[in-house]
């Protein structure tokens, strides 16, 4: 792999032992994918940010470092909310090891935004190379906003911030961006207007291809939609990128031909299969973070009721602050709507043994992660769950 004099120069340490580090690590992955240089990013998102997650082990290796991002640099979600997370029974300890992990980022001057959904605050752009983590964030860059990014490591996305560049293979080169097959949903036209309809298409098809890149036809998703269907497939499947012919930016400019590719077909029952009733606990929206359109939405459904169960409804801090009149209608109900972390990465959802979710993420990681059994309901199902 190339690399210029600046590059050979910090690999060499000249620049310091972090920097050092950070660019071994790109250099490794570029040779191992076979990279033909490094090409600059316009940001980079890390993961790795909850107690819950890495631990330790991975607070250790944080504070082993010392040097400063030189691209915008965001911060997944950490294990619980920056203010107030003594109301949801966090303890003392992890909290104390949570805050140690928002400083040793702060201090290398990545942005505390603490969200899967940073296309919200920061603009991305059709074609931007950026250096991304959160697999949601991912699909949903490389898809819906047609930017390019592979599915980073957490160290990796932290050393593309450190060093301002990415290697250039994979997700980068736009021959490697073409559809591997299609899939068609050959179903009820009434499943599909239903909001989350896509989640569940979304478990499934991550499921049934794996890590690939599919070509969605007949299905027309909205930009929430396009969010929950990508996010689980990232889920279920490793999925990174997927098209929706005519819908989704490079479908639009390239016109793939699809003569050829192989063709799976899902069917009503395989979705409807997933929406299985069981009593529940607790009720959890927002995988990935709820946009202010999903948020109005709650508020609307939820007006004039209460919760008779625990509701918990996860945004982005910036989201949240954005929407203050809707985030107050929505807590009249006795909802709480929380920022920061999520129901997968805090270690308060532990306590429930069952949980609802609307989200085909949510319901392949909740019951590894919180050891709850999950079920999965349209948003109106999961409102009706907890205020009834
Ligand atoms: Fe985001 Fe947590 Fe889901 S990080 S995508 S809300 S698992």
């Amino acid at each position: 792999m190339y690399l210029n004099k600046d590059e050979e120069e910090i690999l060499h340490g000249e620049y310091g032992e972090t920097r050092q580090k950070m660019m071994e690590v790109l250099v490794a992955l570029g040779r191992v994918f076979g990279a033909d240089k490094l090409i600059p990013i316009v940001s980079a998102q890390v993961s790795g940010a909850s107690y819950k997650t890495i631990g330790e082990w991975g607070l250790q290796w944080l504070e082993g470092l010392n040097a400063k991002v030189v691209a915008p640099t965001m911060l997944n979600p950490i294990g619980m909310p920056r203010n107030h997370w003594d109301e949801l029974g966090i303890t003392k300890k992890f909290a104390e090891r949570q805050i140690a992990i928002i400083e040793v980022y702060r201090r290398l001057g990545v942005k505390i935004e603490c969200t899967c959904t940073p296309y919200y605050s920061h603009i991305v752009r059709y074609g931007d190379h950026i250096a991304w983590a959160e697999s949601s964030a991912v699909v949903y860059a490389n898809s819906v906003i047609g930017a390019r990014t592979n599915r980073e490591g957490g160290p990796s996305a932290l050393a593309a911030g450190i060093i301002g560049k990415t290697p250039n293979y994979g997700f980068h080169l736009i021959n490697n961006r073409r559809p591997h097959l299609v899939i068609e949903f050959d179903g009820k036209k009434e499943l599909i207007q239903q909001p989350e309809f896509f989640g569940a298409l979304g478990y499934i098809a991550g499921k049934l291809i794996g890590n690939t890149i599919p070509i969605f036809l007949g299905i027309k998703p909205k930009r929430d939609q396009l969010k929950a269907l990508g996010a689980a497939m990232a889920a279920t499947g490793a999925i990174s990128l997927f098209h929706i012919k005519n819908i989704t930016p490079e479908a639009q400019i390239f016109k793939f031909d699809t003569t050829g590719l192989e063709q799976i077909t899902i069917e009503s029952k395989d979705i409807t299969a997933l929406f299985k009733e069981i009593e529940v606990d607790a009720v959890a929206i927002g995988c990935p973070h709820c946009s202010g359109d999903e948020l109005k939405e709650i508020a609307l459904l939820i007006a004039g009721k209460k919760v008779k169960k625990p509701l918990f409804i996860f945004s982005s801090h910036y989201v949240l602050t954005s929407n203050q009149k809707v985030v107050e209608q929505i807590q009249n109900s006795g909802a709480k709507v929380i920022s920061d972390t999520c129901m997968v990465v805090s270690p308060f959802m532990d306590q429930f043994k069952s949980i609802m979710v609307d989200s085909g993420k949510a319901m392949a990681y909740v019951p590894n992660m919180c050891g709850a059994v999950t079920r999965i309901g349209t948003l109106e199902e999961c409102i009706k769950v907890a205020t009834t």
